[in-house]
């Protein structure tokens, strides 16, 4: 039987001067603070890992960059293959086709920011299936209060997006878009022809937009039985923070922790993540963890 084509190549955005979180992030990418008990890049690699995608770049600062190998490696605890590439100048979103142009070698792939965090077991659903289309670009929207700080999708009467507007000052919906992208193959040559926008900036929107104008442009919604946190101010930052806890503690299980999800994968054994909790303190993570890999390894 023909193996259907699938995403495999996944590239976090974890560059960014975090200038919107300083003095917080004076000593420290944002993209590495700490969201309730873990540095905020295991959501964003959670999620990767969740869709089945194994082979991932990181996008860093050069101050950064050993920070975020002590953080996560080479990925080989989770079963997975971590590139790191360093953005020398900030040159907004869509860069990364352009400095990422090796790694993704002309392959359709997933990119996620950083900050943003995905929660629900029907994200993982629309996810795999974004995961399973590598001839369009998929994005997800989710019904917001505030759509004049996101990218925002307008739709007409039948449902399709219609345009894609960046932080507009008077929004067409109130649907904005979430910071994970499921694209083809042909993003760098798409990146190429990007002009900044007045902020300075390659648009990631500008990119969707192209999608867009070509017909190739999927919309998933993400509904209230699922999550999104853009954690990239103060607020939103310590709101997913109590977001992680309450919802660990009213499943009674840690959420989105690569080791557990590449254990849900098969990315890795119960007992190579036993042996790795038991090397670390004997803390409320590690703990649960290891109670995760025991319950699998009985199942
Ligand atoms: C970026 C994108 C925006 C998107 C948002 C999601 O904005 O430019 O289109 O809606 O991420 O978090 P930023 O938060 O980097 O300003």
């Amino acid at each position: 039987m023909p193996i259907s084509p699938r995403i495999k190549k996944g590239v976090i955005l974890a560059a960014g001067a975090g200038t919107r979180l300083t003095p917080a992030t004076f000593p420290i990418s944002k993209i590495l603070l700490p969201v309730y008990d873990r540095p905020m890049i295991y959501y964003p690699l959670s999620s990767l890992i969740s869709a089945g995608i194994r082979d991932i770049l990181v996008i860093t600062n050069e101050s950064d960059l050993q920070n975020f190998k002590r953080a996560i490696g080479d990925g080989s605890r989770f079963g997975v293959k971590i590139t790191y590439i360093i953005q020398y100048v900030q040159r907004g979103i869509s860069d990364a086709f352009l400095i990422g142009k090796d790694f993704i070698n002309g392959d359709p792939c997933v990119l996620i920011l950083g900050d943003n965090i995905f929660c629900g077991d029907d994200i993982e659903k629309l996810m795999n299936e974004a995961a399973c289309d590598t001839d369009n670009a998929t994005v997800f929207v989710r019904y917001v209060n505030n759509p004049q700080d996101f990218g925002v999708a307008e739709f007409d009467s039948e449902g399709k997006v219609i345009s894609l507007e960046e932080k507009p000052k008077h929004p067409k919906s109130n649907y904005a878009v979430a910071g994970m992208y499921f694209l083809p193959g042909d993003t760098y040559e798409k990146a190429s022809v990007l002009k900044p926008s007045k902020r300075g900036e390659l648009e990631i929107t500008d990119l969707n937009a192209l999608y867009l104008n070509e017909g190739r442009l999927r919309v998933k919604i993400i509904d209230d039985s699922s999550s999104w946190i853009d954690a990239g101010s103060f607020d939103s930052l310590l709101g997913a923070s109590r977001f992680i806890s309450e919802t660990e503690k009213k499943l009674g299980t840690k959420v989105l922790c690569p080791e557990t999800e590449a254990l849900k994968k098969g990315f890795v054994t119960p007992d190579s993540v036993i042996e790795w909790a038991n090397s670390n303190k004997d803390n409320s993570y590690f703990t649960k963890i290891k109670e995760f890999a025991e319950k699998m390894k009985k199942s």
